[in-house]
């Protein structure tokens, strides 16, 4: 009898961690995975066992890791929030990797970010570097991979701005809307996750998609999917991100903050060719042209219980 080898994704009931969950089972994985909320009802949930993600209990997730071949963290938090910051989320981060060190895990796939950088203003991506020369230190074989920005039907971010095409009549486009962005598909990453629970070497990978779009042609695309004739009108960046908070706060979300603005203007989600995924966000758009964008996703609400979708 062929032993299954284990998996553990962290947040295999949330966004990108279901795909990659999905691709692990499909290649006859056993998974389990570590989540804030264990009991939560999802699709997976026959299919995968689910234990707490406790930072506070170390020895409770070595123990848990006993036996696990090859460990996949997409935890990180989006942005400060009351009890989840990224200073702790480093922490966080020092607590999973020797928990599977400890336990003798073969290898950690890591999920981090397209260019991250220790002197960069903007925490996301300097912390999420920090967390990257944790692992390249620590002894671990491991595959870190760098998403720009992952698409599917459950992301926040590319739905959120389509709500707002869809919704209103005039769409304020933050300073020259000449930044772009390279977006991969949850799939694809999910893909290159498995590939690199698989391999031995250790390595560093962008994961991008094989288009490219400036804000201002993503809108125009999304104006196309949705048949709308919404006004793109360019303002201030102080100007735009004041009517995101407006509308944040009218939807009792963080629609959109001004880091994630600056990380999106310095170009931060983007990163040339080649790329690695294979699906074209413009063909998934179009697929999905009925239902992308016809609800607000709040992110308050998925993670913090706070606020309230449309
Ligand atoms: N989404 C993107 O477009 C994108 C782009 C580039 C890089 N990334 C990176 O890809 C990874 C996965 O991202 P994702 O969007 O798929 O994340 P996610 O599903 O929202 O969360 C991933 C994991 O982090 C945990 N988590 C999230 N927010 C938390 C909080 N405030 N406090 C404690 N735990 C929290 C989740 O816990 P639960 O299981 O309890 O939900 C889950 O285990 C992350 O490392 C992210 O930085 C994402």
């Amino acid at each position: 009898m062929v032993l299954k080898r284990t998996v553990a994704v962290t947040g295999a009931f949330s966004y990108s961690g279901q795909y990659i969950a999905r691709a692990f089972l499909k290649r006859g994985w056993e998974v389990i995975t570590f989540t804030r909320n264990p009991g939560r009802p999802h699709a997976l949930s026959g299919k995968v066992k689910a234990y707490p993600l406790d930072f506070s209990r170390p020895q409770e997730l070595q123990e848990r890791l006993k036996g696990v071949d090859t460990f996949v963290n997409t935890y990180w938090v989006r942005y400060n929030y009351p009890g989840s910051s990224f200073e702790q989320a480093v922490e966080n981060s020092r607590i999973v990797i020797d928990a599977a060190k400890a336990a003798g895990v073969r290898r950690f796939v890591h999920i981090s970010v397209s260019k991250p950088d220790i002197k960069s203003k903007l925490p996301y991506f300097r912390d999420k570097q920090q967390v990257e020369d944790l692992i390249t230190a620590s002894g671990l074989s491991y595959s870190i991979l760098r998403p720009t920005i992952i698409y599917a039907d459950e992301e926040v971010l590319i739905n959120n701005i389509t709500w707002l095409v869809r919704h209103f009549p005039v769409f304020p486009i933050p300073g020259d809307g000449e930044y772009r962005m390279q977006p991969i598909y949850a799939e694809d990453l999910a893909e290159l996750v498995v590939k690199g629970g698989e391999g031995k070497s250790n390595e560093i990978l962008d994961a991008a998609g094989p288009e490219f779009y400036s804000f201002n042609e993503l809108l125009k695309l999304l104006k196309k999917v949705t048949g709308r004739n919404t006004l793109l009108i360019h303002m201030p960046v102080p100007v735009a991100l004041m009517l995101a908070k407006l509308v944040s706060f009218l939807l009792g979300d963080i629609m959109l903050t001004k880091d994630e603005l600056t990380a999106f203007m310095e170009e931060r989600i983007m990163t040339g060719l080649p790329a690695l995924g294979k699906s074209r966000f413009s063909e998934w758009a179009q697929q999905h042209a009925k239902t992308l964008g016809t609800h607000y996703v709040n992110e308050l609400k998925r993670h913090h219980g706070k606020g309230t979708n449309i």
